[in-house]
């Protein structure tokens, strides 16, 4: 693992973007692999800054998210569907066709998962993607657990990551507790792995991950097993390394 440590939020933002505008300056077609949350945000807006320039063109990119809450529908403002419009594809010519998110909306969570996975794998794989890690360690919506779940699945989320996601929400009785999510392998086979982490509260996750055993409670620790994995973090984040 490639571990870069940046002075602050905007540095780290930066330098994530500029592995995302690479990827897409070099390959037309690329296929980028997406995480929502707070820490991409600068991230998109440098992207998006860079697309209105006429740098760049995302009408031949596809895009894969990597999780999606279940029972949130695209039009939901809580949705990662609308979160990526929002931060990003609105502001592009990239085709509705090509941008992926699991359906929540689902009536048969199963199928959806298999059909996710079979999107993916048709494309070949993903050309890179991004990550943020959460506070106990997940990664996508791969919650701490006995065992790794390989493709994607339906997840029921941890207390502590509903109340840490709730700070989007009203109240928190109205987060989602359960989501669909790539798996761990389906993650592993992206060409290159971005991660990003900004902030104290999760120095303790990215210690662990980099010089931890590789363990299912510790999800994000897996990564430990590709070869081109680059986390960026900001000083809080590299606390404990
Ligand atoms: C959610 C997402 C994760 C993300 C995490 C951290 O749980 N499913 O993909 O990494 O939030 O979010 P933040 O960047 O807001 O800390």
């Amino acid at each position: 693992m490639e571990i870069v440590i940046k002075k602050d939020y905007d540095e780290v933002s930066e330098l994530a973007a500029k592995y995302m505008l690479d990827v897409i300056r070099n390959k037309e077609n690329a296929v980028l692999g997406l995480p929502t949350g707070g820490t991409p945000i600068r991230m998109y807006n440098i992207v998006v800054e860079e697309y209105k320039r006429k740098k760049i063109l995302f009408n031949n990119i596809k895009t894969f998210n990597l999780d999606e809450y279940i029972g949130l529908s695209k039009l939901n403002k809580q949705s990662y569907y609308y979160f990526m419009n929002k931060h990003l594809f609105s502001y592009t010519d990239i085709k509705e066709e090509n941008i992926h998110t699991p359906n929540g909306m689902t009536k048969d969570v199963l199928n959806e998962c298999i059909n996710y996975e079979n999107k993916i794998k048709a494309v070949g794989s993903m050309d890179i993607l991004f990550l943020g890690i959460g506070q106990n360690g997940h990664i996508g919506f791969n919650e701490p657990a006995d065992f790794f779940e390989p493709y994607t699945h339906k997840v029921i989320l941890k207390e502590k990551t509903v109340k840490s996601n709730s700070r989007f929400f009203e109240k928190i009785e109205d987060v989602p507790v359960t989501a669909i999510t790539m798996g761990v392998k389906t993650i592993l086979s992206a060409k290159k792995i971005v991660m990003l982490a900004i902030g104290e509260t999760k120095a303790d996750a990215i210690s662990k991950m980099v010089n931890g055993k590789i363990t299912p409670q510790l999800p994000a620790s897996i990564l430990q097993l590709h070869n081109d994995v680059t986390v960026i973090v900001d000083e809080n984040a590299s606390k404990y390394l």
